[in-house]
């Protein structure tokens, strides 16, 4: 499986297919890529938030491939004439071998189009898994104790965590996060991006060593393979 960081919360998840999470492209002065050059099979946005429901919507249209999203948000994005399958938590969606578990996140979730305000449900994160290999992408969330289950029903090789602060945990309790987790990788995500989220995931690394879990820090545009 590779898993390829686009700045922020955008990942490309690849085992066969190509799982693009929260396209924050436009806007984003840290993306490697344009939206027009982005390749996918499915798009899956955690919540409303412009930076996680990005590009998702032009992408979508353009590639003609589904969006995923929680059901409010599917509803937003299908009444803008993209094809999205709404879900909740609990729920697995089986799309061509692509397995996309919707799990809660600690956050919020509201749509800001001209200075209006949509209801985009509840925030989630997901778990992806293709050919057995799993990868828990957290979202947007604050540290909650419900962790520790998502870690014990879905055993993730990998996890991706929010570490910026302010909107999202920091590094010290994404470190607590990740121990209550126990993936075999961590890689940091949501910080760097503008100055309010700056933050240095090398601090992470010693105490997750210590537990066996491995940081993997990526540049944007760098791929992660395992
Ligand atoms: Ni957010
Ligand atoms: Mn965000």
């Amino acid at each position: 499986m590779k898993i390829t960081w686009l700045g922020h919360s955008a990942f490309v998840i690849e085992e066969g297919k190509k799982v693009l999470v929260d396209p924050f492209i436009t806007g984003n002065e840290l993306a490697p890529v344009k939206p027009d050059e982005v390749e996918c099979d499915i798009i899956a946005v955690t919540h409303g938030h412009g930076d996680h429901l990005g590009d998702a919507i032009f992408i979508g249209k353009r590639k003609n491939v589904p969006i995923v999203a929680i059901y409010e948000l599917a509803e937003y994005i299908n009444s803008k004439g993209a094809n999205a399958i709404g879900m909740n938590f609990g729920g697995t969606l089986d799309y061509e071998g692509v397995k996309l578990s919707m799990v809660p996140a600690l956050h919020s979730s509201g749509i800001t189009e001209s200075n209006f305000n949509h209801d985009g449900g509840l925030p989630a994160g997901f778990v992806i898994e293709i050919n057995g290999k799993k990868v828990y992408h957290a979202g947007d969330t604050g540290l909650f104790g419900d962790m520790k289950l998502i870690g014990e029903i879905y055993r993730p090789d990998v996890v991706l965590l929010p570490v910026g602060g302010l909107f999202t945990m920091d590094t010290k309790l994404a470190t607590i996060a990740a121990k209550w987790i126990r993936p075999k990788y961590v890689i940091p995500m949501h910080y760097n991006t503008w100055p309010p989220i700056q933050a240095n995931p090398e601090e992470m690394r010693d105490e997750l060593e210590k537990e066996g879990i491995k940081l993997v820090v990526l540049k944007p545009g760098e791929s992660f393979e395992f």
